[in-house]
């Protein structure tokens, strides 16, 4: 079992700074809400389901040291001074502002009046959002693995492992599930340019775990698909609209129109606390747009003329025509998406 992503230990909430893998394993203590705020931004803490659960314990941390004489009111306008900067870390994972808005909401409904036990309720609902996280990817694996029941080679882009959640991943959860039931898969990982999450870190926690992988360029993948028998690509995802549009990873777009060329099975994983109905569809969509700095260079190491203009998109909007299947926490959902995931809703 690799480190966990995020952990709650003796008071302390830590971070596995992802930034450095694979080739440092840190482990960062985080201990106020503009740290957790840095780090979501910079990527420390990525991944939908894990930047949700990072910023509920955000949230704790900016309400940890009011003082416990303060009123119900004063806790609660600290509260909502935190969500509110914690929702401007980073745009797209819909899971940040549905973490945020969860504790918040229910700290409102308590009728807690002192501060210590409305601190209190505050961590237990952080605590309960990482646990809940980590329910959602058990089930994901155990949907998603009759999808794979035959397939020995699959295809991810970006990394929805166990290192973007608190459990056993999303798009990586039915694989680790298969691994359980002693069925190998081996996993193509495109390296997701620029900023490499599948190059540093889907290989590396697969390795870990003993599954067999092979990066390949962003850029290899149409070559893959057509001459490796390619069984599924399965993707995770940041947002999905009501209408099944969804946001994941800069270039999952054109790897789902490639497997769509290819006639091979394209899935898309996500917990519900990922799909959010109030955005009809993709257009809706706000896309975080990143530093140029990614593109231009690889580490610290130029790649570009000083000067050029860079377009640096950190996600693109996949149609929802290209899914064959959501598989959710709640079950495997087919076209018509609309229908389909209106009626799985918790
Ligand atoms: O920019 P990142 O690394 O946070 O992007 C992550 C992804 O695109 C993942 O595929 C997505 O969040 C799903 S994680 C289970």
């Amino acid at each position: 079992m690799i480190q966990p992503t995020l952990e709650f230990k003796g008071e302390r909430v830590l971070l596995l700074d992802q930034t450095l893998l694979p080739l440092q394993e840190i482990t960062l203590e985080i201990v106020s809400a503009a740290q957790m705020w840095e780090a979501i931004k910079s990527l420390r803490v990525r991944g939908a389901p894990a930047i949700g659960v990072a910023a509920a314990f955000g949230l704790w941390l900016g309400v940890k040291d009011v003082a416990d004489n303060a009123t119900r009111g004063e806790f609660l306008a600290q509260l909502e001074a935190t969500h509110a900067y914690l929702a401007t870390s980073r745009p797209t994972a819909v899971n940040l502002f549905w973490a945020l808005e969860r504790v918040n909401a229910a700290l409102r409904a308590s009728s807690l009046q002192t501060v210590p036990e409305l601190k209190n309720r505050t961590l237990e609902e952080a605590l309960a959002i990482m646990a809940a996280e980590r329910a959602t990817s058990e089930a994901i694996g155990a949907f998603g693995l009759p999808l794979l029941h035959s397939a020995t080679r699959v295809l991810t882009h970006c990394n929805a492992g166990s290192l973007a959640t608190t459990g056993i991943g999303t798009a990586l959860a039915p694989i680790y599930a298969a691994l359980a039931v002693g069925q190998r898969i081996h996993v193509y990982a495109d390296e997701t340019r620029p900023l490499l999450q599948g190059a540093r870190l889907t290989a590396w926690e697969l390795q870990k775990a003993g599954i067999t992988v092979t990066v390949i360029t962003d850029n290899m993948a149409g070559s893959v698909l057509r001459d490796q028998r390619i069984d599924a690509v399965i993707v995770g995802c940041d947002r999905v609209a009501a209408n099944g549009d969804f946001a994941n990873k800069i270039g999952t777009y054109g790897l789902a129109i490639l497997a769509a060329a290819h006639d091979i099975p394209f899935y898309v994983a996500a917990p519900f606390s990922t799909i959010d109905f109030a955005t009809p569809d993709g257009d809706g969509i706000e896309i975080e747009q990143r530093d140029e700095k990614e593109v231009t260079h690889v580490g610290a190491i130029r790649t570009t003329p000083e000067g050029v203009s860079v377009h640096n998109p950190a996600f693109d909007v996949t149609p929802a025509k290209y899914v064959t299947a959501f598989i959710t926490d709640r079950g495997v959902i087919r076209a018509p998406f609309l229908e389909g995931l209106k009626a799985a809703q918790p």
